[in-house]
């Protein structure tokens, strides 16, 4: 059996890692092969609660969960990791402008970055999901210079999930059945959730679906705003989900994609499709022995343009916003 790996997950004791922490030691990420040592990462206040998650961890009796560290001290959680969960951020508070969360959490990231980028293995794959999940992994990415900026992703998956299942639903298809649907840009309200290039038992989905109308405005705002529905209902944000769509993600970037497949992630934009650069926007990739490639030469409508330039610019304020707190 192989060396086991560090694996870090912040925000340890908060509702998303309760479900993500399971997938881990269950082998459904890093595959059945892999052992674990999780490294758990919370707040100094939270580590009576944090102590409570380790009793279930051990309780779950798995075999490829070696050791468990519950800790507040970044230095301790981010040594020799090769992957980690930065889901843990501040929550948006009532009161609470878009802007004061921005600023709480750039700094939460900044020190994680420079955590990362002092313990950390130099191949550390960072998969950030606090939000604001794209700003908050160019935050981390910056404060960890020795790290390839490649190895720093925001998640999208949640939303390519719901997109998935949302057409899957539409056409009364098995979800899987339902390929290639993009998210892009931000994880916000921003975002574009895209069908144009998704495929329903290998045909295009605008065809199956016909109704223009349908896709380009009931289904891209149900995505866009599915998180905040599942706010209403359950007074808590998502947490079931938000944790599956982790270890997809992470899954698929350490053992890649299948053929034909493409998936989502917020990356370091290189200027395709004339997004700026220096940003981490969301855009569909293919993955091959752990490292991803951007699916090029997708003709993009005027429609999707508009689309994907305002998500570039909420990302373009948020890292103004960012960089005012960091470096006033
Ligand atoms: P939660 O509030 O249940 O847990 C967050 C945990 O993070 C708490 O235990 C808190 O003590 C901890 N934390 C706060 N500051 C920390 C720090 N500096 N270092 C380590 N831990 C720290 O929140 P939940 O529901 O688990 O969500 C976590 C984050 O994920 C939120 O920012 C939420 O907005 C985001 N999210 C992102 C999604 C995405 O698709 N990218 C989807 C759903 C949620």
């Amino acid at each position: 059996m192989a060396e086991p790996i560090n694996v870090v997950v912040t925000g340890a004791a908060g509702q998303i890692a309760y479900s993500l922490l399971y997938q881990l030691a269950a082998g459904s990420v890093f595959g059945p092969d892999q052992p674990i040592n999780l490294r758990l990462l919370d707040i100094p206040v939270m580590m009576e609660v944090l102590q409570g998650v380790v009793m279930e961890l051990e309780d779950l009796a798995l075999p490829l969960l070696k050791e468990v560290l519950p800790t507040a001290d970044p230095a301790a959680a981010f040594k020799d990791a090769a992957a980690a969960f930065l889901v843990g951020a501040m929550p948006r508070k009532q009161g609470m402008e878009r802007k004061d969360l921005l600023s709480a959490n750039v700094k939460i990231f900044k020190v994680q970055g420079e955590a990362l980028d002092k313990y950390a293995r130099k191949d550390v794959k960072v998969l950030v999901v606090g939000n604001p999940a794209n700003t908050n992994a160019l935050i981390c990415s910056h404060y960890a210079p020795s790290i390839p900026k490649e190895n720093f992703t925001a998640m999208t998956r949640l939303d390519q999930n719901r997109a998935q299942a949302a057409l899957a639903a539409r056409l009364g298809v098995q979800v899987d059945k339902i390929l290639n649907v993009i998210i892009w840009g931000n994880h916000s309200s921003t975002q574009f959730p895209d069908a144009s290039h998704a495929t329903v038992n290998g045909k295009p989905v605008p065809a199956a679906v016909n109704d223009d109308t349908w896709l380009n405005e009931v289904f891209l705002e149900t995505i866009q705003k599915r998180g905040a529905a599942v706010i209403a209902a359950r007074k808590m944000s998502s947490a079931m989900s938000a944790a599956k769509a982790a270890g997809d993600h992470m899954r698929d970037w350490w053992m890649g994609t299948k053929p034909g497949h493409w998936v989502s992630m917020g990356v370091l934009s290189d200027g395709s499709y004339g997004v700026p650069k220096d940003i981490v926007f969301s855009f569909p990739v293919t993955i091959k022995d752990g490292k991803f490639n951007i699916v090029q030469n997708l003709p993009v409508s005027d429609f999707a343009r508009s689309k994907l330039n305002a998500t570039a610019k909420e990302l373009e304020e948020e890292r103004t916003e960012a960089h005012s707190v960091l470096m006033p």
